[in-house]
């Protein structure tokens, strides 16, 4: 901690990514004294007429998450984390409501009796359409004049390659990119950060952990509902970019990627944009496109809309290590449930005396959520007279390992780096454009060509092509899978 005040800026405190995830995510570091009361404020920002008491009673329902312990009256919390809140409003392109901001952040600056320096972390929750000139206006009146200014933003960062280029191109200009906090909440899952321990720390996982011993790796999104109310979005954007490109490929990287040479956020950075920039271009041959039956219902959706609510798409690394395995990333909206897991499957094992192919094969699988748990299925004799292979798992389930230990949300965690100024689980500016050079010629394809999606069924698995596609490389169905 470097002591002085901390003014923690949402811009676009009003709305629904506010409300549903900043503060909540800020409730719980204060709740965990992260956020001291004598030393932070926040400041909402947005167009909305608001009282400091309109948000904060808009807020209010919001504030329940994670543990408190049982002397602490969790409404009693609730009530004094609003009460450090102060809401503005103004436009996102008007000087003077920017000005106020500062003015009011300056003040209170002024009056806390802290020596040190004033630090201040802007957070976008904001239509990505008004970042560039959000940006500016904060560039403009709000910097920190003595400590730090980080700005936080979040997906989606642009359409496509040019025009996320362009868009970090216009950030660039007004901050650097120590400055620049982009958020990708997949990084900040429990399960996500421990890639990088169990890879890197466990011997004997170490000389399997490539071509030789693994036939094919599946990233899998699932969700059991649709767009609910964000069909506006959502069919501009399509699972694609919603997930795929981001979400799925940041787990990927820390997969695939090589044992970074120190646990610095440079280091670790440099060795995701290693793998990404090995990853060839997928063409739609690798790939099954999906659409939920009912999607076009939505009044926010044309009715002959082709944005795909389901993809499977498989790529391939072209580097030493995983030769010839196929990275299979499947993600969908409306399916049989919610799941988001890595699932890692291993080559028979040779000389099958027991005919345990039968059993199928070692698999780990990490399941981000829910219930978070790292599993080995692995053969075993079955138990009792019979000389007779089984399979069974080796189970970490983390409800029962660490039932004591309340697993922390992404964006409380990432809102603590921020504050600490850790970049480590951010992305940095060419991690972003590389995983766009992969995605954005098969993008365009689809809308070129308007490729039609294949309907599917609500609540179940997705278009039945999609587990061809997945045999077809390789993947072979365990029990339970
Ligand atoms: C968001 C997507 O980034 O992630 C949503 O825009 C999706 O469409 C959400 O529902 C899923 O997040 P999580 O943490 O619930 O898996």
């Amino acid at each position: 901690d470097e002591g002085g005040s901390l003014a923690i800026v949402v811009l676009g405190a009003s709305g629904d990514l506010a409300k549903k995830k900043t503060f909540p995510a800020l409730f719980a570091l204060f709740k965990q004294n992260y956020i001291p009361s004598e030393s932070t404020k926040l400041f909402g920002y947005a167009r909305s007429k608001l009282t400091d008491e309109d948000l904060q009673d808009r807020l209010r329902g919001y504030l329940t998450g994670g543990k408190t312990d049982e002397k602490t009256d969790p409404a009693q919390l609730a009530n004094d984390f609003v009460k450090l809140i102060t809401y503005t409003s103004g436009g996102y392109d008007e000087d003077a409501g920017f000005q106020k901001l500062d003015k009011l952040v300056e003040d209170w600056e002024k009056q806390t009796a802290h020596e040190g320096p004033h630090r201040r972390l802007f957070y976008m929750a904001l239509p990505p359409s008004v970042y560039p000139l959000v940006a500016k206006m904060v560039r403009k009146h709000c910097m920190a004049k003595e400590g730090w200014t980080r700005v936080v933003i979040e997906k989606p960062f642009g359409k496509d390659l040019e025009s996320a280029e362009k868009l970090s191109g216009e950030l660039g200009e007004l901050f650097t990119e120590d400055q620049l906090y982009r958020i990708d909440h997949y990084l900040g899952k429990e399960i996500v950060q421990n890639l990088l321990v169990m890879r890197f720390a466990n011997r004997f996982l170490v000389p399997l952990w490539n071509a030789e011993h693994i036939s094919n790796v599946q990233i899998v999104f699932k969700e059991p509902f649709g767009t609910e109310g964000r069909g506006g979005y959502f069919d501009e954007f399509g699972i694609i970019r919603d997930i795929i490109q981001n979400h799925l490929m940041q787990v990927l990287c820390l997969v695939a990627m090589e044992k970074p040479v120190s646990l610095d956020p440079e280091d670790v950075r440099d060795e995701k944009v290693k793998v990404l920039k090995s990853i060839g271009v997928p063409t739609l041959a690798d790939c099954v496109l999906g659409q939920y039956e009912g999607y076009t219902d939505d009044d926010t959706v044309p009715d002959d809309s082709h944005t795909p609510t389901f993809a499977t798409i498989v790529l391939r690394i072209n580097n030493e290590r995983w030769d010839g395995v196929p990275f299979i990333l499947r993600a969908g909206k409306c399916l049989d449930q919610r799941k988001a897991e890595v699932r890692i499957q291993f080559k028979d094992t040779p000389g099958d005396i027991f005919k345990c192919k039968k059993q199928g094969r070692n698999e780990l699988v990490l399941r981000l959520q829910p219930a978070e748990a790292i599993y080995l299925k692995m053969t075993v004799k079955q138990p009792g007279l019979e000389m007779q292979a089984s399979q069974s798992e080796l189970d970490l389930s983390y409800r029962d390992r660490y039932a004591e230990i309340n697993i922390p949300e992404a964006y409380e965690r990432l809102l603590l780096d921020v504050i600490r100024g850790d970049q480590q689980h951010f992305l940095r500016r060419d991690e972003l454009k590389r995983a766009w050079e992969i995605f954005t010629p098969i993008l365009h394809k689809i809308d070129e060509e308007k490729k039609k999606p294949t309907l599917y069924k609500q609540g179940g698995r997705g278009p039945p092509e999609s587990d061809e596609l997945i045999g077809a490389y390789g993947f072979q169905r365990t029990s339970g899978y």
